[in-house]
């Protein structure tokens, strides 16, 4: 993250020790999200990076995607495209299926959120092991809109999902 930013988000982002699992360390985001300017920062930051490279559209995955990505929708008069769970939109969908730890899940979107040229910009609140964020990409590629780049509040590094999603620019502003 820049040096010259005005809140460290790190300092707002705090550690939760088996969950929601053993074994499993939560970075919680909740603390970032309550404190009005580590919040706009966040924010700022993301557009900061992307201001100059002709987003037309933000895209997203529920839940936590959607807090981040709206706001940054609006502050780079963007529009902003909600990738849902199974069965949440109300029109046409495409899909994707992506593994999970045990099994399988779905993210769905509009069939006509997206077009041929549009330049997409993915956001998600963290990249761990690159699952929602590959299926996210390939829904967004099916659709032929171009997709510029992936961005991130967190990047847990340690999971891998960077190698996933390479060669697809990729921005985290905190990585672990
Ligand atoms: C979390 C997080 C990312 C994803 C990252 O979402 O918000 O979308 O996991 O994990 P991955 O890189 O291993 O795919 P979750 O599926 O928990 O849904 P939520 O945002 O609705 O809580």
């Amino acid at each position: 993250m820049s040096a010259s930013a005005p809140v460290d988000l790190r300092n707002w982002i705090r550690d939760i020790p088996d969950f929601p699992k053993p074994g499993i360390q939560f970075k919680d985001i909740t603390p970032l999200l309550g404190h009005a300017e580590a919040f706009r920062t966040s924010i700022d930051l993301l557009e900061a990076e992307f201001r100059h490279k002709g987003i037309e559209v933000i895209a997203a995955a529920e839940a936590r995607g959607f807090i981040f990505g709206a706001p940054l929708a609006m502050k780079m008069n963007a529009g902003f495209v909600p990738i849902r769970k199974p069965g949440k939109l109300p029109y046409a969908t495409i899909a994707q299926e992506y593994a999970l730890e045990y099994g399988n899940d779905r993210l769905e979107v509009h069939s006509d959120a997206l077009a041929p040229g549009r330049r997409v910009l993915l956001i998600d609140d963290v990249l761990a092991t690159g699952g929602t964020m590959c299926a996210c990409r390939d829904l967004v590629r099916s659709t032929g809109a171009d997709l510029v780049a992936c961005a991130f509040v967190i990047e847990l590094s340690f999971l891998g999902g960077r190698s996933k999603l390479e060669p697809c620019e990729i921005f985290s502003l905190v990585t672990y």
